[in-house]
This record gives structure tokens, C-alpha cells and sequence, in this order.
């Protein structure tokens, strides 16, 4: 394993690799790694001849400081996992300041709806601060390819689109979300809960699988009414929004069209945790 705090060794390596004619794949995490990024570095591992892991808790994604302040943190914990799949990654662990230099800001960006909803309605500058991190990372390491989980959905489809938009010669991979053996999809947050909080965390994507099924006979409305209902008197979790929208543009329906590909979002938290899932409907 290599570990790069500087930007400039990193792309010294980088600069040899590719001179080698080789394929470096990049995996862009914020620590406290869990199932769900090992998984996404043995896919970066299948296709690329390299895997470069960032770790870095960027600051300007985060719109509520006690939720950046909070935030799990553990370098040597994250380079023990990493090493168990993959003894050769190169780990790139900068300080704010070598992204950044010393204005610790955003950029800001037009990605139309797709920061409106959801995750963009609710935390307020949150993916022009993704943005402006994954922009850099890109910028910095140049990798042929970058793996996201879609666990983060709305954040894959904003990636793929400023990779688009800003020409970045990038292809962007979505992975498949890993679940705990009760359903509830890995994150680094789920550190934060409790345990009663973390069984009863298992419902959000119960509730989207119920949702799947009714997606087959019942309208959007129903489902989403029956949904808030579900949610209504719950003991342990508070929803914040439910939605069925397009998975290319997550524009919310009302109505289902043929030919089309839907996906159900929830956001729920769990006392002062708060959890995201999402599941294709058809
Ligand atoms: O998904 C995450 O962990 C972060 O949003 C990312 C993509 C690493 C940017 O900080």
C-alpha cells in the first residue's frame, strides 16, 4: 500500500502508470470505510490495473457543522480494511488545504433538477460542495474510471452529469448498494446509531421493497400516502421525504409512463442520524 498526502507524488505515480500503459481506477470515499466501499474497490480492481482510494471528510458538502463535526473519522482503521482487499491500492489522504489552498469553498455549479429534489431540497449547497470535491479529485488524479455506490443515486446522476458538462474524461461506474444482514444499506453513518436504532433503521428498506410491489397496481399518490402512513407513528425513525421519480432526470411523477425506468428515495432520520436508501421499481 501507498500512502499520498501531496498531490504532486501522486501524480508522479500517476504520470509512471499511464506511462506503462496502464488503467488506474478511482474510488472517491470520505473514510470510514465499510462493506459497501470495499465492495466498490473489488470492482475498481476487476477492470483497472490499479486502485487509487481518496479519503478525505469534505467540509464544504456538509450544510449542518454538528453533522460535519460528528462525521466518523479513522485513517489507520480505513488502511487496515483496505488492505485485507487489496494490499497494493495507493491511498491518497490530503489535508484541506493541498485541495483547497486556503479558501475552503465552492464552486457552483448548474446541474438543473437534479440538485433541486431531494437530497438538493434538503441540504442546501450539499452537491455544489460534491461538485466542487470530485471536480478536483478528477482534476488531480486523472483516472480512466471512477466507481460511486448508488446508494447515493441522486449523487451518482449529478457526477455523471458534471463529468458531462465539464468534459472530464472520466467514466463514471455506478455499483450495486450493500445491505446489513437486516436490509439496511451500509453507510458510514450507520456507526452513529444505537443498537435498537440500528434494527429498527432495517424499515426504510422494507418500506421500499412494500413500495416496489405496489409500484405494479397502485398510483404514485397511493403509494407515497401509504408511505407517509407507514412512517406516521413510527417509535424510532422521523421520515423526511419519500419520492418516486425517473432515475435519468429524478423528476417526481405523478403518473407512470411505458418505457420508463423508476426508482422510490427515502430519507429518514433516526434520532439525530440520517439515513438514505433508494431501490429501482421496475
Ligand atoms: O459519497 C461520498 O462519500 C462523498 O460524497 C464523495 C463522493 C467522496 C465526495 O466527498
Amino acid at each position: 500500500m501507498q500512502i499520498f498526502k501531496e498531490k504532486e507524488a501522486l501524480q508522479t505515480a500517476v504520470s509512471k502508470l499511464k506511462s506503462e500503459g496502464k488503467t488506474l481506477g478511482l474510488v472517491p470515499t470520505m473514510g470510514a470505510l465499510h462493506e459497501g466501499h470495499l465492495s466498490l474497490v473489488t470492482n475498481a480492481e476487476k477492470i483497472c490495473d490499479q486502485v487509487v482510494v481518496s479519503i478525505f471528510v469534505n467540509p464544504t458538502q456538509f450544510n449542518n457543522p454538528q453533522d460535519l463535526e460528528k462525521y466518523p473519522r479513522g485513517l489507520q482503521k480505513d488502511l487496515d480494511l483496505l488492505e485485507t482487499v487489496d494490499p497494493d491500492v495507493w491511498v491518497f489522504a490530503p489535508m484541506a488545504s493541498e485541495l483547497y489552498g486556503e479558501k475552503v469553498v465552492s464552486e457552483k455549479f448548474e446541474f438543473g433538477n437534479l440538485a433541486e429534489v431531494m437530497e438538493g431540497k434538503f441540504r442546501a449547497g450539499h452537491f455544489d460542495g460534491v461538485g466542487t470535491v470530485v471536480k478536483m479529485l478528477f482534476e488531480i488524479i486523472k483516472p480512466h474510471k471512477a466507481f460511486f455506490g448508488q446508494k447515493d443515486f441522486q449523487q451518482l446522476q449529478i457526477i455523471r452529469k458534471l463529468t458531462e458538462d465539464q468534459k472530464l474524461p472520466v467514466e463514471v461506474i455506478g455499483c450495486p448498494i450493500l445491505r446489513e444482514p437486516n436490509g439496511l444499506a451500509r453507510s458510514s453513518r450507520n456507526e452513529l446509531l444505537n443498537p435498537n436504532q440500528r434494527e429498527s433503521a432495517s424499515f426504510i428498506h422494507e418500506t421500499l421493497l412494500k413500495s416496489r410491489d405496489l409500484f405494479g397496481t397502485k398510483s404514485v399518490n397511493y403509494i407515497t400516502d401509504w408511505v407517509n402512513a407507514q412512517f406516521k407513528d413510527h417509535p424510532v425513525l422521523k421520515l423526511e421525504y419519500f419520492e418516486i421519480a425517473e432515475a435519468d432526470t429524478l423528476k417526481k411523477i405523478n403518473k407512470k409512463r411505458e418505457g420508463q425506468n423508476y426508482r422510490a428515495f427515502i430519507a429518514a432520520y433516526a434520532g439525530e442520524v440520517r439515513l438514505i436508501d433508494n431501490l429501482a421499481l421496475n
